[in-house]
């Protein structure tokens, strides 16, 4: 019996909020029992539902597995399934990469990431290069490890005493760039500060630099200006840093490439991928090392000191299998790339109202970003929580988005991220960006009324 004092059972979602329940979800869309529908455009808690929701035949080549393994003895044995399909995230992954391997979430997997650049380093004889690099305003996972390498200001906070404070980078992020500078010199200063980083924090005792491709949650689908990744790539080679993308959201043809990375020119040397990965359909995510990065695990017939229950599940290989499968016979990371194209074009439209600032966005990673004022792009007062606002109206009509705040410095700034299914419509896309409009008109009229 469910208590009606109490709005959720869960301990962790907002106290003094009752969601709607969801009672089943097919496409890209989710169903309340009463029939209310939703478009899903953040496909679960972003990104994650690539290829829709309701798949049965997910279902069944998960029943199949479960009916003849659901878990391994992982210290004793391994299984063809799970090989089969480690064989196929590797070669799905771009060229140079040899090994990889599967854990539960996102966080679990750029952690072994990390784990594996720091033992990659120990093992070819430098333990000193311990340091992780990263950037402000970017996510990582929200364990206490990954929330120090992570650069949002917020969720730090609360664990501040816990963390080791390696160096954070500038975000690259061109629409807050200074004015004073074009964007060949906005790009060359961040590159002058990485470089200068290195050498301020000791280059020798630097491990790895980690970044997202597309900075998703805490920035609201922001790309880096051309020539950022290849520069900073260029400065890991020169200093012996290794490069780790965080494809957990931008990975699995979210940006209409297999990886968010790949728009870019580059290639990493580790990869951490989750969320679209298995669609939603299993807690799964994966860690790629390329054959630069296992080749002192080799020369050295050193086990890499990771370890999880749930590392390598065959039921978790046989959902991953099938949805790789979906993706190349439907031909989604296309789909999507042109989804993108349009939906960015449809959403250049909102920069006709007062509030939008900024529309950007790879593949169908886009985003808004919402000002007070467009000149100046001066922020909203984050106690108004207008993106928020934006958010919470939009599921009232009908379609899902994710919300975001702290873009400008942490705590100011409004951005919305718009990352529908990959299998998702023009019409459906015209759904999403209507009721968007109409939801920031909404607001920016409620907001005329006030003083602040
Ligand atoms: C870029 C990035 N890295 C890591 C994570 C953590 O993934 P998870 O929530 O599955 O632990 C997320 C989650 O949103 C993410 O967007």
């Amino acid at each position: 019996m469910i208590n009606p004092l109490i709005h959720s059972m869960a301990i962790c979602p907002d106290m003094n909020k009752t969601y709607p329940k969801i009672e089943f979800g097919k496409g890209v869309y989710l169903f309340e029992k009463n029939g209310k529908r939703y478009l899903d455009a953040s496909s679960g808690s972003s990104s994650v539902s690539n290829i829709g929701h309701g798949r049965t035949e997910i279902a069944e080549a998960m029943y199949e597995q479960v009916c003849k393994v659901s878990v391994l003895p992982t210290h004793a044995f391994s299984s063809e399934m799970v090989e089969n399909y480690l064989q196929k995230l590797v070669n799905f992954a771009p060229q140079g990469f040899q090994k990889a391997w599967t854990v539960m979430s996102g966080t679990e997997a750029v952690e072994n990431a990390v784990k594996l650049a720091l033992q990659y380093h120990q093992l070819r004889g430098e333990p000193n290069r311990y340091k992780i690099i990263s950037r402000w305003n970017t996510y990582h996972g929200n364990s206490v490890f990954m929330l120090d390498i992570g650069g949002m200001k917020v969720r730090r906070e609360l664990y501040a005493k816990w963390h080791n404070n390696f160096p954070h980078l500038s975000p690259a992020y061109t629409y807050r760039k200074p004015n004073a500078l074009s964007i060949d010199e906005y790009t060359k200063s961040l590159l002058t500060e990485f470089e200068q980083c290195l050498i301020e924090t000791g280059t020798e005792t630097v491990a790895a630099l980690i970044a997202e491709p597309v900075v998703a949650a805490a920035l609201g689908a922001v790309p880096p200006p051309e020539g950022y990744f290849k520069g900073m790539k260029a400065i890991c080679e020169k200093y012996g840093v290794l490069y780790i993308s965080d494809e957990i959201l931008s990975g699995f043809g979210r940006t209409g490439k297999n990886f968010g990375i790949e728009n870019f020119g580059i290639i990493p040397d580790i990869i951490a991928a989750g969320k679209g990965i298995s669609g939603g359909y299993f807690p799964l995510s994966a860690v790629f090392a390329s054959g630069k990065v296992m080749q002192p695990f080799i020369d050295s017939n050193s086990a890499f000191l990771g370890g999880h229950t749930f590392a390598c599940n065959p039921v978790g290989a046989a959902v991953g299998t099938k949805v790789l499968d979906i993706l190349k016979n439907e031909d989604l990371i296309n789909h999507s790339q042109k989804m993108g194209a349009l939906l960015l074009n449809k959403l250049q439209q909102l920069l006709d109202l007062d509030m939008v600032g900024d529309v950007r966005g790879v593949g169908l990673q886009c985003g808004i970003e919402i000002v007070q004022d467009k000149v100046t792009k001066k922020p909203f007062p984050a106690a108004l929580a207008v993106s928020k606002k934006i958010g919470e109206k939009s599921v009232e009509k009908g379609v899902v988005l994710y919300p975001g705040s702290g873009s400008v410095d942490g705590t100011l700034g409004n951005h919305i991220l718009i990352t529908p299914p990959l299998i998702v419509s023009e019409t459906e896309l015209d759904e999403i960006v209507e009721v968007l409009k109409t939801c920031i008109k909404e607001v920016s009229s409620e907001l005329a009324t006030k003083v602040f």
